[in-house]
């Protein structure tokens, strides 16, 4: 039985003229081993993504390049027709190399082609949102954007994408996109452990701009801190609980995408992160990034 969005933690936010719930779903992790190939175990994925709509969840995120292909294709066939409240971003900017590297292909063309990637494996007329995604696996890099964001701009004229947003970027690449055209998120490496985003947050807080945090939960490897544990264990609840409510309490302009490929897992993150923080547990979560060398 499906729930409403309003109802999940966090409840809902706007991204750009879209309303999305606050606590969405990261599709990442659906692949095969390393992001390459189709999911171990097909049923499996299907369900995930079946779980998240039916628990309310509106907003999911994803990548041509997760698969690559595999898994906007396993969207399209668990979800599509998509309910109208469901909105679905995306990202252009990396492909897979043989090795399952992320090689950048942010050409013109290669976004042009990306986005039409995209919209085929999806099913889609037109796709929500695109992040144009910088950098390398290693983060963000210092390079200009303005050639492929441009073409994505043509893109958005042409109507095929409705809002666009950036990944893996500096604060630097956030302004020379929004001299160019609005965005309405920015999708950076950010969770307890890794606060080097924390002034960028509070930047776009104030301009109306969503930050989606990836790896909310540590990423491959889920964070593990003495600090979180203390807490979880103080709460009655799990360490992945304790980091999504930090994030949703974090700042309003927060939006959650953590991935998971188990549909159990996925019920408890969404009955976790509801949980309120007080000020005690708050300063001792802040131990975590005083300690991180990250
Ligand atoms: N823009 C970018 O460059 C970029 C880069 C990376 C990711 N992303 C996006 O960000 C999303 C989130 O990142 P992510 O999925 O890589 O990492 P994440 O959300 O930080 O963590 C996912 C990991 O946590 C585990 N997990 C989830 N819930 C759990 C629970 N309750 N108990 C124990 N383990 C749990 C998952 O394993 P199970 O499958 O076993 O649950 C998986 O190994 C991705 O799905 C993707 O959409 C974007």
């Amino acid at each position: 039985m499906s729930t409403s969005s309003a109802s999940l933690p966090g409840g809902t936010q706007a991204l750009g003229d879209l309303t999305v719930s606050r606590f969405g779903y990261g599709a990442m992790q659906l692949a095969g081993p390393w992001v390459m190939g189709p999911p171990a175990d097909r049923d499996g994925a299907l369900a995930v993504l079946r779980e998240a709509v039916d628990l309310g969840i509106t907003h999911i995120d994803t990548a041509g390049a997760y698969g690559p292909r595999f898994t906007n294709q396993i969207i399209h066939e668990a979800l599509h027709p998509y309910p109208e409240v469901l909105h679905i971003a995306t990202k252009v900017g990396a492909v897979r190399d043989a090795e399952g590297g992320w090689p950048p292909a942010r050409t013109p063309e290669d976004v042009r082609r990306a986005v039409h990637e995209n919209l085929e494996d999806l099913g889609l007329d037109a796709l929500d949102l695109v992040n144009l995604r910088l950098g390398d696996a290693q983060g963000p890099r210092p390079e200009s954007l303005a050639e492929p964001f441009e073409a994505l701009v043509e893109l958005q004229r042409q109507g095929l994408i409705r809002h666009l947003g950036v990944s893996n970027a500096t604060s630097e690449q956030v302004a020379e996109a929004r001299a160019i055209a609005p965005i309405v998120c920015v999708q950076n490496m950010y969770n307890l452990a890794h606060r080097q985003d924390d002034e960028l947050i509070d930047e776009l807080a104030g301009q109306g701009i969503a930050y989606v945090p990836f790896f909310p939960l540590g990423g491959f490897t889920p964070l593990q801190s003495s600090a979180l544990t203390a807490v979880a264990d103080r709460l009655d609840t799990t360490p992945m609980s304790v980091a999504l409510a930090w994030l949703l309490q974090r700042s309003p302009n927060i939006l959650l995408i953590p991935g998971t490929s188990s549909v159990a897992h996925l019920r408890e993150n969404v009955a976790g992160a509801g949980l309120t923080l007080s000020g005690e547990d708050l300063a001792e979560l802040e131990k975590i990034a005083a300690s991180s060398i990250s």
